[in-house]
Parts: C-alpha cells; sequence; structure tokens
C-alpha cells in the first residue's frame, strides 16, 4: 500500500519555507496532542537552513519543544564540531536558539572514527528512543529532505550499496564521488514515517525534480524516487523556480 503524496507549490524560497514552517508546526502540534511527543528528523543542506532560520525566529511561542524529540535523517562523516557538521548546522540556526532541552537531541556519532560503527551506535539510540524490538522500524512524526542535485535523500545517494539496505536503520554508506562516507537513515525507516516533507528549492534543482517526479529512470539511478511512505503522508514543497521543468499545470 501507498500513502498520500502532495506537490506544493510556492512562488518564491521564501513562500516555500513558510510552508513547510506551517507544516513542522501543524505536524508537531497533531503528535503532540495525540502522542504527547513529536519527533523529527532533520536534514543537512542549505534548503533546511532557511526553514530552521524561519522557525527560530517565528515560532519560538508555538509549541512546547520540551516535548519534541530531534533527530537527524543523515550525517557527514566529521566531529560536531565540523563546518560541514548537520548537527552543528542544526545546533547554530534552531536547537540553540529554542528552549529544547539537551536531552531532547539525538545527533549521530559522527566522530567516531569508523563510520559504520557511528551507524551502528545511532541505530541503537533509535532502538531506545523508540521503544523499538529487535526487528521494529522507528515511526517518525516527521521527516526533513532535501534533494541533492543528482536527486540523493539523505545521503542515499545514486548507485550506492545504502539503497538496496532492508533490515538495518541506518548504515555508514560510502560515497566514491565524495571520497567520503555518509551515515544514513535507510530506506525502511524513511517509508515507515507518518510524513515526509521534501523542501526543494532553486533553478538548479530542476531537471532533477522533472526526472523525479515525471522520469522513467529507476530509483537507483535517482534515490529520492524511492522515498514512499507506505502509510504515510509525502509532501513535495518546491518553488516556482525548481518546478519549472514539470509538465503538469501550475
Ligand atoms: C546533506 C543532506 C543532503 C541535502 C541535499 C540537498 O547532508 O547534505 O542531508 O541530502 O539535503 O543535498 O541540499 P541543498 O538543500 O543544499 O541543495
Amino acid at each position: 500500500m501507498s500513502g498520500l503524496v502532495e506537490l506544493r507549490r510556492l512562488a518564491t524560497p521564501q513562500d516555500l519555507f513558510q510552508a513547510a514552517a506551517d507544516e513542522v508546526i501543524l505536524a508537531a502540534s497533531e503528535a503532540i496532542q495525540q502522542r504527547g511527543r513529536f519527533t523529527i528528523a532533520l536534514s543537512g543542506g542549505s534548503t533546511p537552513r532557511s526553514l530552521y532560520t524561519l522557525i527560530a525566529a517565528n515560532a519560538s511561542a508555538s509549541l512546547p519543544w520540551d516535548k519534541v524529540l530531534f533527530f537527524w535523517g543523515d550525517e557527514r562523516h566529521v566531529p560536531p564540531t565540523d563546518s560541514d557538521s548537520n548537527y552543528r548546522m542544526a545546533f547554530e540556526t534552531i536547537l540553540s536558539k529554542l528552549p529544547v532541552p539537551a536531552a531532547n537531541i539525538f545527533r549521530v556519532p559522527a566522530e567516531n572514527p569508523d563510520a559504520s560503527a557511528a551507524a551502528e551506535a545511532y541505530e541503537l539510540t533509535l532502538r531506545k528512543s523508540f521503544s523499538l524490538g529487535p526487528v521494529e522500524v522507528p515511526r517518525f512524526d516527521l521527516i526533513l529532505l532535501g534533494m541533492g542535485p543528482d536527486g540523493h535523500a539523505a545521503s542515499l545517494f545514486p548507485e550506492t550499496a545504502a539503497l538496496q539496505e532492508k533490515s538495518r536503520l541506518v548504515v555508514a554508506n560510502w560515497v566514491e564521488k565524495l571520497h567520503a562516507s555518509r551515515i544514513t537513515l535507510t530506506l525502511p525507516v524513511l517509508n515507515a514515517a507518518r510524513r515526509v516533507a521534501f523542501l526543494v528549492s532553486g533553478a538548479d534543482k530542476a531537471t532533477v525534480l522533472h526526472e523525479v517526479l515525471e522520469g522513467k529512470a529507476p530509483g537507483e539511478k535517482y534515490p529520492s524516487k524511492l522515498v514512499r511512505p507506505s502509510e504515510g503522508k509525502l509532501i513535495w514543497f518546491v518553488d516556482r523556480a525548481a518546478a519549472s521543468e514539470l509538465s503538469t499545470a501550475a
């Protein structure tokens, strides 16, 4: 069974960030009302950065932040102090600006020189935080994703081993073109979420967005195509520039 897919077209990047911020607050309010907490996986990249900045500036009074648990969809294989760290980016733009208890922040221990060990440790963190049995998969309330110019999502890059993973929750993924390992949630986790939101902005994403949403190439070539929550909602937030090669009418 496949869940709902929604394409939300916004005129400008600023409209896109506002719409995505509204969705975060809505998803959080619903989750806290229904289950007493909100679990969100953050993304790296420049597009989410603007969203975090907007939420921090405008929404600090909108939520009981002590009921929000922050995780990461992926991480670069660097220490948390590194300028490439997704944790550091989120800390600087949003987490340090809101009254979030330190105990609610679950970062990937990517300072471990062994990326596979970091992935295993993070899998254990997820199992504990979501009280999972050995074969259960966490159900995030919201996973935020950017989309790379090659169609990657989280750190699931085209034609990499992590795309085949069926049982692990988190893996280290060697990305030859970056000459680096990334640590990433796997497709079973992305596709078990209640909501997944892609944020795609800018003309440089137009061709790949067309390929992902309308093209016939296999998912191994454009991994964002493989993100299809089976019983959740998938929302594509796209601005006019990113949507400019889509065939469907605005
Ligand atoms: C990362 C990511 C990655 C990112 C996309 C889009 O750590 O880089 O999590 O998946 O979200 O590459 O990045 P931009 O928004 O910068 O294009």
